[in-house]
């Protein structure tokens, strides 16, 4: 292995520069040239290839985003598609690719794996939907963006004496909801794991409000429906007054939490790692605090679950 290529993959999310940095520095400690690919894998395919240096990836451990751009590509799943990245691989002599995203990003990086470019995946989303690892790059700065939203909205639901639906990103996932909702306080946790009784949901806002409750937040993850049918929903059968608020797209931006910034560098650098020791085929990951790597095919089979516990705890507190 003497020359290593790195991209970001899929929807972007805060930390991924601190990957980069990761594989640049440590593939240059190790005497590795280190090439970026921009615009993941449709950049790859169009040649968007250059040489990085330890300057390259100088103050971006702290930003939010990815410099080397993201995309998701149509293209790059057929076989032509494939053909034509593996065509710029060879032009350039890179013999071993980091792929930074989620687990569509890695389906790409099983195939090249497969026509003899070894690749690493490294699990970077909000999402935190990926099997193998307990923790997905981004997703503890998403889930504080999401709090200081619930705290700011919970400030005018008690002023208005409102119900809140708050819909959060997680596509199928219900873990940013999850999470968010145990650390707001949440009256209700709706996520597409778990199937909730609307008539439960209801009755605990009308208890709430007989005890003198002044506000209710409910927690939705997109995956779930609208937040704004569920909320129309709750308005005719309580009677409270309702408002939803959908958080977007700033769910995925900003600078990295510490955490993130950890946990992006240590899975960086350990993906430098397993090229050097030849291997490809795999994601790394963080299991009970130990860096971990699974093959592609395991990731891919079993499902991310959610914490159980929590879920169980999250009803017993919002009694
Ligand atoms: O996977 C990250 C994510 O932000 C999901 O939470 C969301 O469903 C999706 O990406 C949105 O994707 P796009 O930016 O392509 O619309």
């Amino acid at each position: 292995m003497k020359k290593i290529g790195v991209l970001t993959s899929g929807g972007d999310s805060p930390g991924m520069n601190a990957a980069i940095r990761a594989v640049v520095r440590k593939a240059i400690f190790h005497e590795l040239e280190v090439y970026g690919i921009k615009n993941g894998f449709q950049g790859l395919m169009e040649g968007n290839i250059q040489k990085m240096n330890l300057g390259s990836v100088g103050d971006i451990i702290q930003r939010g985003g990815t410099i080397l751009f993201s995309a998701r590509s149509e293209e790059f799943k057929t076989e032509k598609g494939q053909q034509r990245a593996i065509e710029q691989l060879k032009k350039v002599g890179i013999d071993g690719l980091i792929v930074i995203g989620g687990d569509g990003s890695f389906h790409g990086a099983k195939k090249l794996t497969e026509k003899g470019f070894p690749c690493i995946g490294v699990p970077g989303t909000i999402d935190n939907d990926i099997s193998g690892t307990d923790f997905t790059i981004g997703f503890d700065t998403s889930l504080n963006t999401i709090i200081e939203a619930v705290d700011k909205v919970r400030d005018t639901a008690t002023s208005h004496e409102r119900t809140y639906i708050i819909e959060v990103m997680g596509r199928n996932a219900g873990d940013l909801a999850l999470w968010a909702g145990l650390a707001g306080g949440a009256e209700s946790i709706l996520i597409p794991e778990k199937k909730e009784d609307f008539k439960e949901i209801v009755d605990r806002l009308k208890r709430g409000h007989d005890r003198g409750k002044k506000h209710s937040i409910i927690l939705l993850a997109e995956g779930v429906g609208s937040g704004f049918d569920f909320g129309d929903r709750i308005e005719k059968e309580t009677n409270l007054e309702t408002r939803v608020t959908v958080l977007g797209y700033i769910q995925r931006g900003g600078s990295p939490s510490a955490t993130d910034r950890v946990l992006a560098s240590r899975l960086g650098a350990k993906a430098v790692e397993l090229l050097i020791n030849g291997q490809g085929g795999r994601m790394v990951g963080i299991q009970q605090n130990v860096l971990v790597d699974h093959p592609f095919d395991e990731v891919f089979t079993k499902d991310h679950s959610i914490n159980e516990e929590m879920y169980q705890l999250s009803k017993e507190l919002s009694i």
